[in-house]
């Protein structure tokens, strides 16, 4: 593994609602290396896509709080002003969305989009368009000559995924936030999209944080996986770790949910209960109303990061007795 290239540090991130402040993401610690994948798993309402967003700094700036520091190869990130920031987005760190309709422009075809792209870093129109066939082909676009004249509408699902994801990979940007790229897929492309991005973060020298609520979907391709539950890291560490001797109950839980054969039948089956909206920060364990092992302990006191090893951290009261 490369270097620390984006470190999250004591993070938290609350929006202004009716009546006060919700508690979106609390304490947040993460570190991505250059070349790895890391994977955020954890129910819809977790916080997943304020920690994103907050990265990127698309947060709506009046209704939120945020402390802690974003580091990102070594520089402060929330000490940058807008400007600079909007000079790293796309350039350095890249960012695609669940539904790429919302990202891509309806009157322009998509190669003229990917080559927009392109030609802020390289003004040789011919050499562009060479690049952006290269990129259809790399994200194995079926007809790739002809797909670069398609408009969006044109394309299924998962074309324009992949249209999303050759466009942000050429910029080369160290970092690829995708916030449930695949949610909207069915399962088979699902599994080819995730594939192409494993593939290519080795050829464009891409770190990768994967953002998704299905477990089952990291196992293959990520190498560290940080759980989420009500805007805290529950359970983090190397995906062998985590799949072979996981801790924390919520991890458990979620892991339980799999296998999933089809996305009708299979949508992750809930866990009782749903994630709560915190306006009120109490000390006690955030999952402990939903949890099947939870004690007093769990209700009064906030449970401290421990961990199993040097790879493998835990938040849990009752995480000791499960190792
Ligand atoms: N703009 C907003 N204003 C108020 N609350 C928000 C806003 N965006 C998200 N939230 C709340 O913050 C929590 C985390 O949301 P989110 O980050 O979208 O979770 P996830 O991506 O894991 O589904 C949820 O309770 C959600 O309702
Ligand atoms: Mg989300």
């Amino acid at each position: 593994m490369g270097d620390e290239l984006l470190k999250l540090e004591n993070l938290s991130i609350e929006y202004k609602v009716k009546g006060g402040y919700l508690s979106a993401v609390k304490g947040v610690d993460l570190i991505i290396n250059s070349g790895e994948i890391f994977a955020i798993v954890g129910e819809s309402g977790c916080g997943k896509s304020t920690v994103a967003h907050s990265i990127m700094r698309l947060l709506p700036e009046n209704s939120v709080r945020i402390s802690g520091n974003i580091f990102f190869k070594g520089e402060k990130l929330n000490e940058k002003s807008n400007r600079e920031i909007e000079k790293i987005r796309g350039k350095h760190i890249g960012m695609i969305f669940q539904n790429p309709l919302d990202s891509l422009n309806p009157v322009y075809t998509t190669g003229y989009q990917v080559a927009e792209a392109i030609y802020l870093d390289n003004k040789n129109r011919k050499e562009v368009w060479k690049q952006v066939l290269r990129l259809y082909r790399d994200v194995k676009m079926p007809d790739a000559e002809k797909r670069i004249h398609s408009f969006p509408h044109e394309l299924s699902g998962g074309m324009r995924q992949r249209v999303m994801i050759a466009m942000m990979l050429s910029r080369k940007p160290e970092l690829l936030i995708a916030d449930e790229p695949t949610t909207a897929l069915d399962v088979t492309i699902e599994a080819q999209i995730l594939q192409i991005m494993k593939e290519l973060k080795d050829v464009y020298n891409t770190s990768i944080m994967l953002i998704t609520h299905n477990f089952g979907l990291v196992a293959e391709i990520a190498d560290r996986i940080g759980v989420m539950y009500a805007g805290e890291i529950v359970e983090q560490g190397d995906v062998y770790e985590i799949f072979e001797n996981p801790i924390h109950p919520y991890t458990k839980l979620l892991m339980k949910a799999l296998p999933r054969k089809t996305k009708a039948e299979g949508r992750l089956q809930t866990i009782e209960g749903t994630v709560p909206r915190l306006t009120e920060v109490k000390p006690g364990c955030r999952f402990a109303n939903r949890c099947p092992m939870a004690k007093d302990v769990c209700f009064d006191e906030d449970p401290m990061t421990r961990n199993v090893n040097e790879n493998h951290f835990y938040r849990c009261h009752r995480g000791k007795e499960a190792i």
